[in-house]
């Protein structure tokens, strides 16, 4: 992280505001951070698998004058939610003395496979584990922690609306 630039980048539209965005590594998650760096968000790069990936986009923001640092965590179980906002926490208190938090984009997903007849109860639990519960305790355990003019963003997919065979859960 860049020593005085705590909050992010002074003066910009985001400057003095704090993000996190789960299953930054890549795809839309990696493409919200970088934007929400670039707007002068603190940005938490959250990950699960892909480190070298979240590390590389820390590395990026911080090379244009911003600020971000990642955490791990698999957001399939309990404890890999509850590990995401320890880390948080003690992230927050630790490099910007608050535990404050101004966004949360809950992005990380996957998508479920199989049709109907072939898919299985684990295949099942895991989508509604990292699609649906861990939003639901991210946000049961992060909405006391954020300040006034704050911002949930909870993205879904046509998918829970419409019926597509292939990705039948
Ligand atoms: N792309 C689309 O066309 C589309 C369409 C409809 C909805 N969406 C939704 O938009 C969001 C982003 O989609 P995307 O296509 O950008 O996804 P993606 O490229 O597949 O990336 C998924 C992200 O979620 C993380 N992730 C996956 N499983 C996880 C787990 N068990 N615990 C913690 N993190 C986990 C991944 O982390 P690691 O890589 O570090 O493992 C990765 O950062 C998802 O919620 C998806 O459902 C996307």
């Amino acid at each position: 992280m860049n020593a005085g630039l705590e909050y992010g980048i002074p003066g910009r539209r985001l400057g003095g505001k704090v993000a996190l965005v789960t299953g930054a590594s890549r795809g839309i998650g990696r493409a919200i951070a970088l934007r929400l760096a670039r707007e002068g968000a603190f940005t938490v790069i959250h990950y699960r698998r892909e480190e070298a990936a979240a590390q590389a986009l820390v590395e990026e923001i911080e090379g244009a004058s911003g600020a971000a640092w990642a955490i791990q965590a698999d957001l399939g179980t309990m404890a890999g939610i509850e590990r995401l906002v320890r880390e948080l926490e003690e992230g927050l208190l630790g490099r910007l003395g608050s535990i404050g938090l101004d966004i949360l984009i809950n992005n990380a997903g996957i998508a479920s496979q199989g049709t109907l007849g072939a898919t299985t109860e684990a295949a099942f639990d895991e989508v509604f584990a990292v699609n649906v519960k861990a939003p639901f305790f991210l946000l049961q355990a992060l909405v006391p922690r954020l300040r006034d003019g704050g911002r949930i963003i909870n993205l879904s997919s046509l998918v829970t609306r419409m019926a597509y065979p292939p990705e039948a859960a």
